[in-house]
């Protein structure tokens, strides 16, 4: 495996059944080299979350392997089942690893705001934020956690167009940034966000395509559709 300094996921002909036998993935292979924002998308049940939770380690193959280098963290589709304290700072204070001296955990909490575009709202209520404000804290969340690979499963189902695009524009700031940019690896049924990657892949057949450009994996789609 050829590594760009940023660290890599490589799956090599996984396989996975639940444990009532379903096989949802099987001899999957694909790799993710470099930083950016992937996509991925797939009919329902096509395993698709499934994928996420073989990444992020929750359950573990009947064979083959996972290589992962990147350390990875979970957004879901509905905030509220994510965040869990009243206020901005003392949600991502839960997020701060263990070893952070107390000294730097204000600038930590503060600078992981600003990433998210949320600099202001160091005390603000939690239950006063809008959905696509709940999905940039738990963005700051793992920002806060030192995590490099944002797994969000389909993180913008929820929300209004505004938010939608306040959550895209804030994860291609995240992955495009020159200092330090972060893989994200990006679940969508709304195929317009295909334009904003930069690869995406079909899950399908249990396993997943090459990645290709957003808008070949949107016309292939399309068409698809006009069938
Ligand atoms: N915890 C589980 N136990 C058994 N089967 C499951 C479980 N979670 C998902 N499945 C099955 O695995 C398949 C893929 O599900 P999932 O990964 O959630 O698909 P997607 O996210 O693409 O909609 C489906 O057939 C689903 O019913
Ligand atoms: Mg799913």
């Amino acid at each position: 495996m050829k590594s760009t300094g940023y660290g890599f996921l490589e799956f090599d002909k996984v396989s996975f059944s639940w444990p009532n036998g379903v096989n949802v993935i099987d001899h999957c292979s694909f790799s993710i080299v470099k930083p950016g924002l992937w996509m991925l998308v797939g009919e329902n049940g096509s395993g698709k979350s499934t994928l996420f939770r073989l990444i992020s380690g929750v359950i573990r193959p009947n064979s083959g392997q996972i290589f992962c280098s990147l350390r990875p963290s979970m957004v879901y589709q509905n905030p509220d089942h994510q965040l869990l304290m009243p206020t901005c700072k003392s949600e991502l204070m839960l997020s701060v690893p263990k070893n952070i001296p107390q000294s730097d955990l204000l600038y930590l909490i503060q600078s992981a705001l600003e990433k998210v575009d949320l600099g202001e709202m160091l005390d603000r209520p939690i239950h006063t934020l809008s959905g696509g404000q709940k999905q940039r804290l738990a963005l700051a969340g793992a920002i806060v956690s030192n995590s490099n690979l944002l797994l969000l499963d389909e993180p913008t189902a929820l929300l209004d167009p505004h938010s939608q695009n306040s959550v895209l524009n804030v994860v291609k700031k995240l992955t495009s940034s020159s200092a330090n940019p972060i893989t994200a690896i990006w679940v969508t049924h709304r195929l317009e966000e295909l334009f904003f990657c930069d690869g995406a892949a079909i899950v399908k057949n249990r396993g997943i395509s090459k990645w290709k450009s957003g808008s070949k994996v949107f016309q292939e789609l399309k068409s698809l559709a006009l069938r």
